[in-house]
């Protein structure tokens, strides 16, 4: 167990992360209830939706996260199956462990899949980074979000627009609080800590001298199905790229999905080495370093738009919408798709020195896992009186 039991009377808090996201939303939250005083007893259940070396172990040890407790190792499948996998495993769990409540973060399957689960096992639900909409049904995230949303007991959001989606979808507002960004907390407790880009490089066998482009460098991540699953979709976003290589070098860490339909549709030979440097997907602290020195990053993910607002790092989201419509409104997003015109027009602007520079959003300072701790012991200190 992370944080002794029994030193509150209160069951353990059940903490559930699965795949790469989680880890660095649950860290902070983890050494915040072992901070509290009294301390939060918690224990930590992954899931095993993300395993290997690269997208778990070397997140796991960079952010300092303990073993997990139990690991249910359900591994990669189609979504019914993984969610199936994961709501199987997971129910032993609550019935060996009673926590008081179980903690799920952000908006993968494994966050759902364990909701389900515990609240019709009457176990209370508590949502960290709830309230978040693209308004893309088609995206499994966002039917993973509203879903989790809809039922969980309390509600944490990291931007005040987070409210108003929960509103116009029914829940109560007295669920939910705003707490800011425990994303944000990781980012600031290890940006000391941040690997030296060319280290990251040469630890790859890559020259670092690409990275004394009088432009400096840009980081890709893309792993979304809409850009990656389909043949001739991801031949023009590798095509864009090359483009967008010609005026500034481009370090790219690969996610696996996206590696492996590269090699499948056979694209490999749109990737200049000289121009793209593909790394294999970064630990926490080398990614860190690679986009705090960027002179710009061009992804589909939704924690790097975060990242690179709080970082003042522009960031060009290869989608249509976001979620997290603060980094676009206050931050350094913009929301390019895959319009390449827009991709290089905006990339032009970067290296004009005109790109976005923003601000950091309210409560991004580095003490939401704290605010979560505080409240969290509050509500489950209610929820015990409301009983006896
Ligand atoms: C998942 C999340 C997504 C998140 C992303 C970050 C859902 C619906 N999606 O998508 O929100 O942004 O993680 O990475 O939960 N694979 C490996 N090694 C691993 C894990 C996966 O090689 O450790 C490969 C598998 O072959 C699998 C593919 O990556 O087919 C996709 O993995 P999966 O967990 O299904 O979803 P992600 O695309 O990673």
């Amino acid at each position: 167990m992370t944080a002794a039991a029994g030193t509150t009377g209160i069951g353990p808090v059940l903490c559930v992360v699965g795949a790469r996201p989680n880890f660095m939303k649950m860290a902070p939250i983890l050494r915040a209830l072992a901070g509290h005083r009294p301390p939060l007893p918690a224990l930590l259940v992954h899931t095993g939706q993300h395993y290997d070396a690269e997208m778990n172990d070397r997140l796991f040890d960079d952010l300092r996260l303990p073993r997990p407790d139990v690991n249910l190792e359900v591994g990669s499948a189609s979504h019914a199956v993984q969610t199936a996998e994961v709501m199987k495993r997971f129910e032993p769990v609550l019935d060996t462990q009673r926590p008081s409540c179980v903690v799920v973060v952000g908006d993968v399957n494994s966050t759902l899949a364990c909701t389900l689960v515990a609240v019709k096992k009457h176990v209370p639900v508590v949502h960290v980074e709830a309230g978040l909409r693209s308004g893309d049904r088609r995206m499994p995230e966002e039917i993973n979000r509203k879903l989790t949303d809809q039922v969980a007991d309390r509600l944490y959001t990291t931007e005040r627009g987070a409210l108003d989606n929960l509103r116009r979808e029914g829940v109560p507002e007295d669920r939910v609080a705003f707490v800011g960004n425990v994303m944000i907390d990781s980012l600031r407790h290890h940006r000391e800590l941040a690997r030296a880009p060319a280290d990251t490089l040469r630890a790859h066998g890559v020259d670092p001298a690409l990275l004394d482009h009088r432009h400096g460098w840009g980081v890709v991540t893309l792993h979304r199905p809409s850009n990656v699953d389909d043949a001739a979709t991801l031949a023009d976003v590798l095509g864009t790229l090359a483009e967008v290589a010609a005026r500034l070098p481009l370090v790219f860490a690969m996610h696996p999905r996206t590696r492996a339909n590269v090699e499948r549709f056979g694209l490999q030979h749109l990737i200049d080495p000289r121009r793209i440097v593909v790394l294999p997907p970064q630990g926490y602290l080398e990614m860190l370093g690679l986009v705090a020195g960027a002179a710009l990053v061009l992804t589909d993910s939704g924690g790097l738009q975060e990242e690179t607002t709080a970082l003042g790092v522009p960031c060009l989201t290869v989608r249509e919408n976001t979620e997290r419509p603060i980094t676009i409104e206050q931050g350094t997003n913009t929301l390019v798709a895959r319009d390449r015109g827009a991709i290089l027009a905006a990339v032009a602007d970067i290296v004009a020195g005109r790109g976005k520079r923003g601000r950091v959003p309210e409560l991004w300072d580095g003490h939401a896992a704290e605010r979560i701790a505080d409240d969290l012991w509050r509500w489950l200190r209610s929820r015990e009186e409301a009983v006896a």
